[in-house]
């Protein structure tokens, strides 16, 4: 009679663990893909198609061809200007912005977005409140349109009452203009938030919890039957009497193997993670010996970048000005302060000021200033972000190669009264038609253009 065995019950519990290793893990990676979704300037490239060039004529469109397009050329704008601040849910460096549009009419935003200090001076109550809670740290103005600002708040709007269901049928075009432009949004949510998956989780438990207690007691009521048969043998006997134990499981090479297995993936992909970060500087702000403001001198007062920057239409680097420039002005404006004061003791010592660098690609990588500001026409804030809005610099994009190679496969060339790219055009339209010419179809992702 050794057909009767209780060795169901371990495997069930195998069965159970790898259940809980699966949802486990599904979870984790719809988790990891929710920030990302909602912040593509976060990403690793940092480049996302439509983040930088394409977000100002999309925000221009979205005013007009609906909400679809205003939503995402909001989503862009967002992740330009504001993710490094803000998240919908949670409070990063300023408040979370989740359901912003029912908080404050769009009339009290704009002008708050664009010059949030001005209206905290002004004595507005909110404003003086929201700032005073948030430690008295200052948002950064910017200059944005109002309709770019009306479509960063359909973004949030959208991104704040993610339905659990998205129907396709939004994009129709027949409800745009029933629904008003804040509300609209509720269409563009894609797939489940992360609520309902954490909802989902619990269930799963719950029933998995059940099933548990469920299945110990079918046991013991088998074990108490079998106890009162008399024909067992031996080893049935010692097999029933026998407590459950851990260290069974523990022993298990199934077990083993399979905690081996994860543990061998998740110190892998550490360490993936940790090996391409090597060389990262995203993000670096150093303190500076001086308390040069950007925001000052080129938002506020609106100096040219290359009055400072003298070098950077026409040449290989942009230079960091000396003294001399900062005299221009500072022989006479400000010349009590400690901070002008600094720059008069190193005229005074016949020594440089010692500013940090901040920018820095390995000497193995070519870049060229008048190259992309000059002949690209590229705008400084594309790489280098809101620079007139940075009280102190810091580094905006990843500045690796996959960032350059995003770029110059998206970018199409700035041929326009350019003369050298007069045949070279007309040989790419032939060859290609209506593609348009990148920087990469003209050989910008050659490794030989980037590496010496
Ligand atoms: C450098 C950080 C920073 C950036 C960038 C930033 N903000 Fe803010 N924001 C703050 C802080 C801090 C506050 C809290 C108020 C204060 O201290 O002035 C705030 C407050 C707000 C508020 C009021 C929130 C509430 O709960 O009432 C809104 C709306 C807002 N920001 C929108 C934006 C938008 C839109 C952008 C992008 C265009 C942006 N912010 C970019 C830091 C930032
Ligand atoms: C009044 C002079 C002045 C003007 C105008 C000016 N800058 Fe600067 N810039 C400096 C000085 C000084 C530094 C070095 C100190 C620092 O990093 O703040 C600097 C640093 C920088 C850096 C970081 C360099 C590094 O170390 O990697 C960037 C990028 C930059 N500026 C871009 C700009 C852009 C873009 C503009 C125009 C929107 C601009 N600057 C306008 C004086 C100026
Ligand atoms: C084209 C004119 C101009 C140039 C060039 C210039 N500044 Fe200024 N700077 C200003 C103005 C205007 C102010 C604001 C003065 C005020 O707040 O009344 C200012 C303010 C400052 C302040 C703040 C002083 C304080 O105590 O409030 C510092 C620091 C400063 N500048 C440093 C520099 C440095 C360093 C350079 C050279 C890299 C430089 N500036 C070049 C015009 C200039
Ligand atoms: C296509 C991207 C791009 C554009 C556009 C761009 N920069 Fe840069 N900038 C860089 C990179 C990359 C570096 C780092 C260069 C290095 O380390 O060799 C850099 C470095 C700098 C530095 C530090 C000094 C140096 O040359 O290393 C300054 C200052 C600067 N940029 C200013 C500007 C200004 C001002 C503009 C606009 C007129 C501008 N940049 C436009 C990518 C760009
Ligand atoms: C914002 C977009 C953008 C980014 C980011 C960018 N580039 Fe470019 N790059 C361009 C454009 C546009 C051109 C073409 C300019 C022209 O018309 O010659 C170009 C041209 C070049 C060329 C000349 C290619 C040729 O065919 O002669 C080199 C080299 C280059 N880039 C290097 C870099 C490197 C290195 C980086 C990263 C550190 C970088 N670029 C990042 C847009 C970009
Ligand atoms: C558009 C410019 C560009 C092109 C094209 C390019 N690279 Fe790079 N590459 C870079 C930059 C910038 C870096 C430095 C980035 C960093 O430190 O993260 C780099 C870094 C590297 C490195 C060093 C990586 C490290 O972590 O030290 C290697 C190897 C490399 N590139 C190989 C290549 C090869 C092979 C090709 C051709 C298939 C190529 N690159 C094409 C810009 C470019």
């Amino acid at each position: 009679m050794n057909s009767i065995r209780l060795r169901p019950l371990s495997h069930f519990f195998l069965a159970l663990f790898l259940t809980f290793a699966a949802v486990g893990n599904s979870t984790a990676q719809q988790a990891d893909a929710a920030p990302v979704a909602t912040a593509p300037a976060a990403s690793k490239d940092g480049v996302t198609p439509g983040s930088t060039a394409a977000a100002a004529p999309a925000a221009a469109a979205g005013a007009t061809t609906g909400d679809a397009a205003a939503i995402s050329a909001g989503n862009a704008l967002f992740a330009q200007n504001c993710a490094q601040c803000h998240a919908i849910n949670d409070v990063v460096v300023g408040p979370a912005l989740k359901d912003i549009h029912k908080r404050r009419p769009i009339s009290w935003l704009i002008p708050w977005i664009k010059n949030s200090s001005k209206l905290v001076a002004s004595g507005d109550e909110y404003a003086v409140k929201i700032f005073n809670q948030y430690q008295k740290q200052q948002m950064p103005s910017f200059q944005l349109s109002d309709a770019e600002i009306t479509s960063i708040i359909s973004y949030v709007a959208a991104e704040s009452d993610k339905p659990a269901q998205a129907t396709a049928g939004g994009a129709t075009g027949d409800n745009a203009g029933k629904v008003d432009g804040q509300d609209a949004g509720a269409t563009a949510g894609a797939g489940t938030g992360s609520s309902t998956i954490d909802i989902l989780l619990i269930v799963l438990v719950v029933v998995l919890l059940v099933l548990v207690v469920t299945l110990v007691i079918i046991a013991n009521i088998m074990k108490d039957v079998l106890r009162g048969r008399k024909d067992l043998d031996g080893r049935d006997v010692e097999q029933l009497e026998s407590r459950f134990d851990l260290g069974k499981i523990y022993r298990s090479p199934v077990v083993r193997g399979l905690a081996l297995g994860l543990f061998v993936l998740v110190v892998l992909y550490e360490s993936v993670q940790g090996v391409m970060a090597i060389g990262l500087a995203q993000g670096y702000q150093p303190t500076q010996p001086i308390a040069f403001s950007h925001k000052l001198h080129a938002g506020e007062n609106q100096i040219n970048c290359s009055y400072c920057h003298t070098s950077v239409y026409k040449s290989k680097s942009a230079n960091i000005p000396s003294a001399n420039i900062c005299m221009n002005c500072h022989s006479q404006i400000k010349t009590e302060s400690p901070e002008i004061k600094k720059i008069y003791r190193a005229i005074e010592r016949k020594q440089p000021i010692q500013w940090v660098r901040i920018h820095n690609l390995p000497d193995l990588a070519y870049f060229n200033h008048s190259q992309h500001t000059q002949v690209g026409g590229i705008e400084c804030q594309t790489c280098h972000g809101p620079i007139q809005n940075m009280e102190v610099v810091y580094q905006y994009s990843p500045l690796t190669m996959g960032w350059c190679i995003n770029c110059h496969r998206e970018t199409p060339l700035n041929t326009k009264g350019n003369g050298y790219y007069n045949n070279l055009v007309k040989l790419h339209d032939k060859a290609n038609g209506a593609a348009p010419f990148t920087v990469s179809s003209n050989g910008g992702t050659e490794c030989s253009k980037c590496h010496y």
